[in-house]
């Protein structure tokens, strides 16, 4: 029963990423709905994921101009604790796809030079992480990729 609602959550938490999916009707108990009423609390770990959205959209558009890049954010380093909307999503794969991604937006800092090259890895970490964890963001994630 426990493994049930868990399984149940994981897919709502999936839905909560789905920018234009409509929330699913089929309430069922006063647990899953108390559960569904923080669904619409955006949780600080996807806060941090349209702050990284909107801070490499910024990053590509200074990257295809060939402006300087400044520093790294140190705020991206919040990744690795941020709150989830679902903490079980923070197992070890996510850790590893969270390091991944990490590494690969440094490079762009340290090694300005292949700063393209460098930035579309970060992008390919973030798309891998979504395909296992959370498929909605995705085409939008895409679109950061410098062609
Ligand atoms: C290590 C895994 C991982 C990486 C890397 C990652 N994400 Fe996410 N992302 C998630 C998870 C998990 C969620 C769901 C967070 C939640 O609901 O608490 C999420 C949610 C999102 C959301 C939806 C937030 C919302 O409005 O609900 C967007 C947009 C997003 N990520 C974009 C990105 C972008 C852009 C990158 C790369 C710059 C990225 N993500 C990298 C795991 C990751």
């Amino acid at each position: 029963m426990k493994k049930f609602f868990t399984t149940f959550f994981i897919i709502l938490v999936c839905f909560s990423c789905k920018k234009n999916d409509t929330v699913s009707s089929d309430k069922n108990g006063a647990t899953e709905s108390s559960k569904e009423f923080d669904m619409y609390e955006m949780s600080e770990m996807a806060l941090l994921m349209e702050q990284m959205y909107k801070d490499n959209e910024h990053l590509k558009e200074r990257i295809k101009k060939g402006d300087t890049i400044g520093k790294f954010p140190n705020h991206f380093l919040k990744i690795h604790a941020a709150v989830m909307t679902d903490e079980q999503e923070n197992d070890a794969f996510f850790k590893v796809q969270a390091s991944n991604f990490i590494k690969a937006q440094e490079l762009i800092y340290e090694d300005p030079k292949n700063a393209k090259e460098h930035f579309n890895s970060g992008i390919d970490a973030c798309v891998q992480c979504h395909e296992v964890k959370c498929g909605g963001p995705i085409p939008r994630i895409k679109k950061l990729y410098i062609k």
